[in-house]
């Protein structure tokens, strides 16, 4: 037996970097933090770790002002004026005994007022500095307007897009996964939480919600260990690197164990294996669902749970302003736990200079909230996420000069809400986000003739409570003669013009919390029109927008060049007709793999391999109906110009455990155009102490080449990329073994190598 399993060597040395980086004076705020715990009474602590709902999300929840005054509160969520922030603070620190600041909290997704392409779209750029730049633009604005925390970045891995919130997490992999939730502190943070321009970031929802059962919202998860450690944690693990300062529980229940009481991981993965010095805050309401979950006999029990599993405050259930001051009088909790609990808040709050500067200024927010020069970041950010899934025959860019008549066809041609997501905020003014009609109609300034038609409509079957909290009207039905008059006047439309651009995919409440959908058919007649408008034989460029992969299996044979533009910001038509129009270069690439239809689902690159693999021994698919291969790989996205690589060297063919293998490769440019590819490297391990995926990502780098230009990558693969979490020996091992490489553009890539790691 060749292999060699290093696991208890390993498991110790990674003891030692799994403990959370000390953020920059630490050391000084939890003194402070202690200063202060000192001074308080049991009731204050207690109060700490409430977080109150500005706005009433549990039935007899209490005014945010009454609980203030009473010391009830530690934290405050889902208000977004500065002038009510500073309403609330007032009371705390005028009329509290120890005037201690609040924490506002929001969910600052994808940006606060100036709305950049949704979170998933961001990781289909495969690019570190751009996402830090917008989520760095997303904290100096919502700071600007008081905030000081944001519910993000969500860390969940998704491997089936029926999930609604699929859109809000990086995709299916661990390793890119990581690489974004970095990115994405980073940006939130910075390095200096009292500057004016960062906010605490909350690493969510930990951990497992994207595995939810048949992709329904809030299901079960049922994950196995090698998984957690393999897949669903490195995301989050990152995230503590980076010096996140909270974590947010999940609401579904992990393995039969609701997440929000659930110990082993928020008590022995989170604070004894990683170190986490920070603090946990539950999901809204879901210490109280507790009782739902047939978990906690009641909210006492329910606060019991959530409290001694490791939840330091309770978001929005009031189960520890009702209970935990009995449960230390009863000797079920010490007042020294409750302390724990609430010194990591008090740190943060002076980690924020929140006792020296408790109030936003007004005047300033006005001047940096949604500010024009944030604009240009969002319309970069938006080219830079689209991907090119399809271009036959160069049909894109299209000419300016050429095109005379485009029509500008589909339900979301020219809708200004659906270029955003239901996490686009509160008071989402959806008013200047730029549509793909209007984006078009700007770029080609009158020089030809841009006409538009919806077709069809799209809506949804069930609505669900975010439409009745952010007040959304469902649009009325055409009748049944009007729907046959639309979808005729687009087709006309489509007859009479020179090119078509078709603008299909969701609406914006289609996808996100509590959006989960059954099947991934494009909802409505959209594929109806989409196959009316092709018959017409109208050269067709496909725009999806969208929060999650649909089925467009049809389209990729017959529609010559798709764009997967997402949900894509306040920028997105402008980003969007600078593709058309060959003024930007799509270098996009999916951070999912693309089903061919429902029934494919969950598919992911990185799955093992079966006893008898496909295109094996008399097995050419896994199904009979329809190829197992997904529509597109991971990783897979096209440019206006082509890359070739080349040249997969590997320095160190044969090493000793431990020591790092070094990989080069080339890329060159050859087309005759500048653009950027994302140079991908896989590895498989081919033996070992348990099966491992076909194919693991373990380095990319994003290059920007002129035409003709050629660069040479390098990699290096230890013990991080090479060893896995194996359920035999139960830690993580790095096996003596030989392994491959392969180099290229997506998953699917063919430049290989190989090495071997000896003992
Ligand atoms: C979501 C969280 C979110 C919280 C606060 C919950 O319903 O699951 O992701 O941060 O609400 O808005």
């Amino acid at each position: 037996m060749k292999y060699f399993v290093a696991g208890i060597a390993l498991m110790a040395a990674s003891l030692a970097f799994m403990a959370q980086a000390q953020p920059a004076g630490r050391p000084n705020v939890t003194a402070k933090a202690d200063a202060l715990l000192g001074r308080m009474t049991l009731e204050e602590k207690i109060g700490q770790l409430a977080q109150i709902g500005g706005i009433a999300f549990v039935p007899g929840s209490p005014k945010p002002e009454d609980a203030i005054r009473k010391g009830q509160a530690g934290s405050i969520l889902w208000i977004s004026k500065p002038g009510d922030i500073n309403r609330l603070q007032k009371v705390a620190m005028e009329e509290t005994r120890l005037h201690i600041p609040l924490i506002f909290g929001l969910d600052v997704i994808h940006g606060f007022k100036t709305l950049f392409p949704m979170p998933l779209a961001l990781a289909a750029s495969w690019d570190a500095s751009l996402i830090e730049r917008v989520h760095g633009v997303a904290a100096k604005e919502a700071r600007a307007s008081g905030i000081t925390w944001t519910f993000a970045p969500m860390l969940d891995i998704a491997r089936d897009p029926r999930w609604g919130r699929m859109i809000e997490g990086a995709g299916e992999d661990p390793f890119l996964g990581a690489m974004v939730a970095r990115a994405q502190v980073r940006g939130f943070q910075g390095n200096d939480l009292t500057s004016q321009d960062h906010i605490l970031a909350c690493a969510k929802h930990f951990a497992g919600y994207g595995a939810a059962d048949g992709g329904r919202d809030y299901d079960s998860s049922y994950i196995s260990d090698s998984e957690l450690w393999n897949v669903y944690f490195p995301p989050f693990k990152a995230a503590l690197d980076a010096g996140v300062s909270t974590f947010m529980s999940a609401y579904m229940d992990l393995n039969d164990v609701p997440a929000t009481g659930n110990s082993f991981l928020l008590q022995d993965v989170l604070r004894k294996t990683w170190k986490f010095q920070g603090f946990v805050v539950s999901d809204a309401n879901s210490i109280g669902d507790l009782v739902t979950h047939g978990f906690a006999r009641d909210r006492k029990d329910a606060a019991f749970r959530a409290f001694t599993a490791g939840v330091n405050m309770d978001m929005a259930s009031g189960t520890y302003n009702e209970n935990l001051l009995a449960l230390v009088k009863a000797g079920r909790i010490t007042e020294a736990q409750v302390e724990q609990a609430v010194r990591p808040i008090l740190a943060a709050k002076y980690q924020l200079g929140l006792f020296d500067h408790p109030y936003v200024d007004e005047e300033r927010s006005k001047a940096v909230v949604g500010a024009a020069e944030y604009r240009p970041i969002a319309r970069e950010a938006a080219q830079r996420t689209a991907v090119l899934l399809r271009n036959e025959g160069g049909l894109l860019p299209l000419s300016k000069d050429a095109v005379k008549s485009i029509a500008v066809i589909g339900p979301l041609a020219d809708a200004k809400r659906d270029m955003l997501t239901m996490w686009s905020g509160f008071d989402v003014d959806a008013s200047t986000t730029v549509t793909v009609l209007e984006g078009i109609r700007t770029k080609l300034g009158g020089s030809a003739r841009v006409e538009s038609a919806a077709g069809v409509q799209i809506a949804k079957q069930f609505r669900s409570m975010f439409e009745d909290l952010f007040g959304m009207k469902s649009a009325e039905p055409w009748t049944e003669a009007q729907a046959r008059q639309e979808f005729s006047k687009a087709v006309d439309l489509a007859k009479r013009s020179d090119v078509v651009v078709l603008a299909l995919g969701e609406g914006a409440m289609m996808s996100g919390e509590l959006a989960s959908q059954s099947s991934l058919e494009m909802p409505g007649r959209q594929q109806e029109l989409m196959e009316a408008v092709a018959a017409t034989g109208k050269p067709v460029v496909l725009v999806l927008v969208n929060g999650r992969p649909l089925n467009i299996t049809w389209a990729s044979t017959h529609i010559p060049a798709i764009l997967e533009a997402w949900h894509s910001g306040n920028e997105g038509g402008n980003a969007i007709a600078d593709i058309l129009f060959g003024d930007a270069n799509p270098g996009g690439k999916l951070p999912i793999t693309w089903p061919r239809n429902a029934g494919q689902i969950p598919i992911y690159y990185a799955h093992n391999t079966t006893h008898q693999p496909e295109g094996g021994r008399g097995f050419s698919s896994r199904y009979w109906d329809q190829s197992g291969a997904p529509l597109y790989p991971f990783g897979h996205g096209l440019s206006y110009t082509k890359f070739a690589v080349s040249n997969l060297k590997i320095a160190n063919t044969q090493v000793k455990l431990g020591t790092p293998v070094e990989v080069s490769v080339d890329i060159e440019n050859t087309g005759a155009r500048a653009g950027t590819e994302v140079v991908q490297l896989y590895i498989h391990q081919r033996a070992g102490g348990a099966s491992r995926p076909v194919r693991e990502l373990k380095g990319f780098e994003k290059v920007g080449l002129k035409a003709g230009e050629k660069k040479t990558v390098r990699f290096s693969l230890g013990k991080a990329e090479l060893s896995y979490w194996s359920s035999a020996s139960k830690g993580w091992v790095l096996d003596a073994e030989n392994f491959d490489v392969w180099v290229g553009q997506d998953a699917s890539a063919s430049l290989h190598a190989e090495f071997i790691v000896q003992p």
